[in-house]
């Protein structure tokens, strides 16, 4: 090369990575609006405006995330991507097929992320071998939460079965407090079928039911029994469940007015920024059965002009894995840190007991991608399941029409 060119390229260079780091930018799109979590999200706009970063928030209300989804969908017709994406599970894949996605490869190989992901948290992350997403968390779905002095008042402990907590309802109820805080929106009915499906079923069930679509196991005698337990459960909800929000519904807990709530552990992440104490004032407990239903919270990238939108994905990339969010952000959260190497001695016990649950059930084979939050199955057929589970609960369809109806729905879906 002539040297004045060099010269020229390298000054060119210079004041392109000057400029490059002058000034990151990140539109984020996220779901997160309940009091813990707009708490928790604040943390990285914290880490990322000490970096130089300008945050241009895009919360979009609504529990378990369909709103935002329909917003996402919305903006990249239009043909103006977000910068950054709360997405997660198979949604990842499917948005990446559609050739939309940013390439983060070089922060996630820079930052070693191969080396302190468990695997079958960072397969979620890659797209065709690169990857496409940077993982936030791990939240349990399978739990259920307990107003302590509401259960000792009734001398009720925990339940470890169906049977059990079926029991303790039927108490509760006849004492006139209601036993179960819901609310009744399709994901939050997701939520707690799929934790009766792992219970009744077991995780093998669950696996081929929910993550296979295994025609048998949708069809058979143990989903009967499945919507039959969900039949039950609608009789332990108040009669305003209709519509309400999650954190309403865990608020019900907290003052109360209900005893139980059947909710993955963004619902401690409520308990404890109002100061609750796990053991003291709330319970936690896995759902009766084995197994651990997980679903990873991520970040994924859209492809953007403009190189301040490009630094401000790749520095976001780089926080959001970072050892330091994931111990604050997850110990406001409610979840447990995707790193594995992030020490829990400040955690929470509930926390404690999802990190040594997440490492047995791995290890037996029983820790199983959530359907309800969108880790199992693609968008269409998730959706297909939920929309008999909801109808069901909001009706006296029988037990054996929604097995059918539902098996119908899956195979139109595919
Ligand atoms: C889940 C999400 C959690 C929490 C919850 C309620 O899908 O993974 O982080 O936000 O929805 O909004």
């Amino acid at each position: 090369m002539h040297i004045k060119t060099a010269l020229a390229a390298s000054v060119a260079a210079l004041s392109y990575v000057t400029i490059a780091h002058a000034n990151p930018q990140a539109e984020v799109l996220h779901w997160w609006t309940s009091g813990s979590e707009a708490k928790s999200v604040a943390v990285l706009q914290q880490e990322f405006a000490e970096k130089g970063g300008t945050w241009t928030d895009m919360p979009v209300a609504g529990g378990g995330g369909d709103a935002a989804m329909t917003a996402l969908r919305a903006r990249v017709l239009s043909g103006n991507a977000p910068t950054a994406v709360q997405l997660k599970g198979p949604a990842i894949q499917e948005w990446y097929a559609e050739g939309v996605l940013a390439d983060i490869s070089a922060v996630a190989e820079a930052q070693g992320w191969a080396k302190v992901l468990p695997e079958s948290i960072a397969n979620h992350m890659k797209c065709d071998g690169t990857w496409c997403a940077a993982p936030v968390n791990v939240h349990r779905v399978d739990w259920i939460w307990a107003n302590k002095v509401l259960l000792d008042q009734h001398s009720i402990a925990m339940p470890n079965t169906w049977e059990e907590f079926n029991a303790a309802a039927d108490k509760l109820k006849a004492a006139g407090v209601t036993p179960l805080a819901h609310g009744g929106q399709s994901w939050q009915d997701a939520t707690v079928f799929e934790t009766v499906v792992l219970g009744i079923g077991g995780p093998d069930f669950f696996r081929k039911a929910l993550v296979d679509l295994d025609k048998d196991a949708l069809t058979s005698d143990t989903m009967v029994k499945v919507f039959d337990q969900m039949r039950k459960m609608r009789g332990y909800v108040d009669a305003n469940f209709s519509g309400r929000d999650w954190n309403l519904a865990t608020a019900m807990v907290m003052n109360g007015e209900a005893a139980f709530q059947i909710m993955g552990d963004w619902a401690k992440g409520e308990f404890l920024a109002a100061g609750k104490t796990p053991g003291t004032d709330f319970l936690c407990g896995s759902t009766p059965g084995d197994g651990y239903l997980y679903n990873v919270d991520s970040f994924a990238m859209f492809k953007v002009d403009g190189q301040d939108k490009i630094d401000g994905q790749n520095l976001l990339a780089e926080l959001i894995v970072g050892p330091n969010f994931q111990k604050v952000f997850n110990m406001n959260k409610g979840s447990i840190p995707a790193r594995t190497d992030v020490a829990l001695n400040d955690f929470d016990d509930c926390a404690k007991l999802s990190a040594a649950d997440m490492g047995t059930t791995s290890d037996a084979g029983s820790l199983l991608p959530s359907y309800a939050h969108g880790m199992a199955l693609r968008g269409a057929q998730a959706g297909a399941i939920t929309d008999v589970v909801t109808a069901h609960f909001n009706s006296d369809m029988s037990s054996a029409d929604a097995v059918k109806m539902r098996a119908e729905g899956v195979a139109n879906s595919m």
